[in-house]
């Protein structure tokens, strides 16, 4: 039986989703489709109802949906409930079962691009509070950071977070950011600046510890400003496209059967 999936958003034109796991079903030799589907949010409720009948594994969700599926889901991992948002659904058994493996993707990126590098006990910096944001500060506390400061030009969303994440969540304005540069050990731009089309990041990292991590959810280009300043002082910096790859990963798995590998043919592929 042909393997069905999609992924669901409006708009979805831009989504890398379909090269990506059609690249891996042709690697795999699976007798399977990923189609993207646009879909407006009226009709999201009965675009999850038909699909399984029909004969779909499951979806992948992008904006505008991640965080209004849940309400349409019947179980909900502990991921996707904490960040209030879902990436990833498997129909099983006439039920939606909804996860989010985006901080997944972010820590798996790290821990292979990275091997070294150790979460547990450190301070973080990151900019942004949106939804990747989110995704990203539940997993670094999972992961054992000590701390995380947060800083947002809109610091009423930060703070929205701090309340959400607890007291591990320091608020900084974003005014006065680079005060905290020479205190930290990990450094993450959620923000869309540096994307192409953007302004650049302007950060100041002249008193940056050579030993700090320093990443960017940003994948396009691969290289932001921010990864080339970085790397320019000496730190151990990674790009965001391992991100996007890890957290597609287990909904391949669950869909098609089979753990894809990330290695840099993918992105190679991905890039092209
Ligand atoms: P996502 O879900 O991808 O995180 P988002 O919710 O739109 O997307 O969040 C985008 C992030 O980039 C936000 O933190 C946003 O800051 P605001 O909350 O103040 O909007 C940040 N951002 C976007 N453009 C920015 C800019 N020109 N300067 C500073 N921050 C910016």
């Amino acid at each position: 039986m042909t393997r069905l999936a999609a992924v669901l958003g409006s708009p979805i034109g831009h989504s890398k989703s379909p090269k990506l796991h059609g690249y891996w079903l042709r690697k795999y030799n699976i007798d399977g489709h990923y189609v993207p589907l646009h879909v407006d949010p009226e009709n999201l409720e009965n675009m999850l109802n038909i699909l399984p009948q029909i004969g779909f594994q499951g979806v992948n969700i992008t904006i505008p949906h991640k965080e209004s599926v849940l309400k349409f889901s019947d179980e909900i991992t502990q991921s996707a409930k904490a960040i209030g948002a879902a990436n990833t659904l498997t129909f099983q058994n006439g039920k939606i079962k909804a996860d989010n493996t985006d901080g997944y993707g972010f820590i798996q990126n790290i821990h292979q691009m990275a091997p070294d590098w150790n979460f547990a006990g450190n301070i973080a910096l990151v900019l942004g509070a949106g939804g990747a944001a989110r995704a990203v500060i539940w997993s670094l506390l999972q992961s054992g950071v000590d701390n995380i400061i947060l800083s947002n030009r809109t610091q009423s969303r930060a703070e929205d977070l701090q309340n959400l994440f607890g007291s591990k969540i320091i608020v900084a304005e974003w005014s006065n950011i680079e005060k905290y540069v020479d205190q930290i050990d990990l450094l993450v731009n959620t923000t869309s600046l540096g994307m192409i089309g953007q302004p650049d990041l302007k950060f100041d990292l002249q008193k940056i510890n050579q030993n700090v991590l320093v990443t960017d959810i940003i994948y396009t280009p691969l290289q932001t400003q921010l990864l080339k300043d970085a790397k320019n002082r000496g730190c151990i910096t990674v790009d965001g496209l391992g991100m996007l790859l890890h957290q597609a990963a287990p909904g391949f798995e669950a869909w098609f059967g089979q753990r894809p590998t990330i290695d840099s043919d993918v992105r190679t592929h991905i890039l092209s």
